[in-house]
């Protein structure tokens, strides 16, 4: 079975986007891969954070995704920082790349112009996520397009590591990503960008933990068009087509038999029921959600994962010693 591994950043706030668009997929991808999940927390330190948020959002998120479908006895799960090996392998690493390499990635240069003063981690961070990555010979990484690039330096990372040191990754596969050329959710108000956690305007953006109510309104007052006719054409009706295509995610029903479903309705009757099925997905979320986060599962799956994924890392690293010629 072919291993896939993602790492997800502890930020807090997760949306029907990337509910529709990732989390569904991995939770159909775990029956298929050998799943490696773990929170990226020691990515998150490369910028400021408030501790005390930053403990609770890791918890949070654990918890949001288990109540989302990720099973526990198909994925390991873990926490980055748990598993010191993470580090270790990312100091080695550093040393087999070139500041050069690092200065270039694009997500460096945009944060780095942003702040006059940022951290060494921000510069290093492409290396820590190599190392999350090929410690565990992983075939599959499915990132979105901001991550693309530092896949491929890990790829080129191991490379170079195996040609000066002989074999001692295995060099993951080629970008897949989730944001392919699907059709991504969009904004509610602005159907020209897509939903997204950072939008100015909340009310068009649909948040997992979000309140029945709250969620109605939004999908009610959604952006259309005056054409009064249910059918999917992303060109010439943005709003509509994205709620065609938020209901034929959740409902699994074709962009044809929307249309025939919705024939002589009016977009009233039609938001109604694309609210109905959005607040029944979430709810059961929710409901999860409620019953996991004050329970001792997630630490029971956290220690599980902690202790799996340290063994073969910790493997991978006196492998690395040893070929480094480091110690006695
Ligand atoms: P982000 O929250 O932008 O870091 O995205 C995390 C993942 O969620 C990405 O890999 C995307 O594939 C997915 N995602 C985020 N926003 C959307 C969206 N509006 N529609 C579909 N997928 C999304
Ligand atoms: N950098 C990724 C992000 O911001 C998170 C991440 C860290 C990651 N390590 C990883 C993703 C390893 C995939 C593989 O989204």
């Amino acid at each position: 079975m072919k291993k896939m591994l993602t790492g997800l950043q502890p930020s807090g706030v997760i949306t029907l986007g990337n509910y529709l668009g990732a989390i569904k997929k991995m939770v159909e991808n775990q029956e298929k891969y050998d799943s490696y999940i773990f929170i990226a927390d020691l990515h998150a330190i490369t910028v400021t954070q408030d501790p005390v948020e930053l403990r609770k959002n890791i918890k949070n998120l654990i918890a949001l995704y288990l109540a989302c479908g990720i099973d526990p006895n198909k994925n390991k799960i873990y926490i980055q920082s748990e598993n010191e090996y993470h580090a270790n392998v990312s100091w080695l690493l550093e040393c087999n790349t070139y500041y050069g390499e690092l200065s270039r990635m694009t997500q460096f240069k945009d944060k780095s112009l942003k702040h006059t003063n940022f951290s060494a981690g921000l510069l290093t961070y492409p290396v820590l996520m190599a190392a999350d990555i090929l410690i565990y010979d992983v075939d599959i990484v499915p990132v979105g397009k901001d991550q693309k690039q530092h896949l491929e330096l890990a790829r080129d990372i191991a490379i170079r590591f195996n040609k000066k040191y002989g074999e001692t990754f295995k060099i993951p596969e080629p970008v897949i990503s989730f944001d392919g050329n699907e059709f991504l959710v969009k904004d509610l108000q602005n159907p020209s960008i897509k939903m997204s956690k950072s939008s100015e305007n909340k009310k068009g953006v649909i948040m997992l933990l979000e309140d029945a109510d709250s969620i109605r309104k939004k999908i009610m007052s959604a952006t259309t068009d005056s054409e009064m006719s249910v059918h999917f054409d992303p060109k010439n009706k943005p709003g509509i087509s994205n709620l065609i295509h938020i209901y034929s995610s959740i409902t699994n029903k074709t962009y044809d038999e929307i249309k025939d479903e919705f024939k002589g309705k009016n977009y009233g009757e039609f938001k109604k029921c694309v609210a109905d099925e959005v607040i029944r997905v979430v709810s059961e979320i929710q409901e999860k959600y409620n019953k996991i986060i004050n329970s001792d599962e997630i630490d029971k799956i956290l220690d599980e994962g902690r202790d799996y994924t340290r063994k073969i890392a910790k493997e991978k690293y006196e492998l690395l010693k040893e070929k480094m010629g480091l110690g006695r």
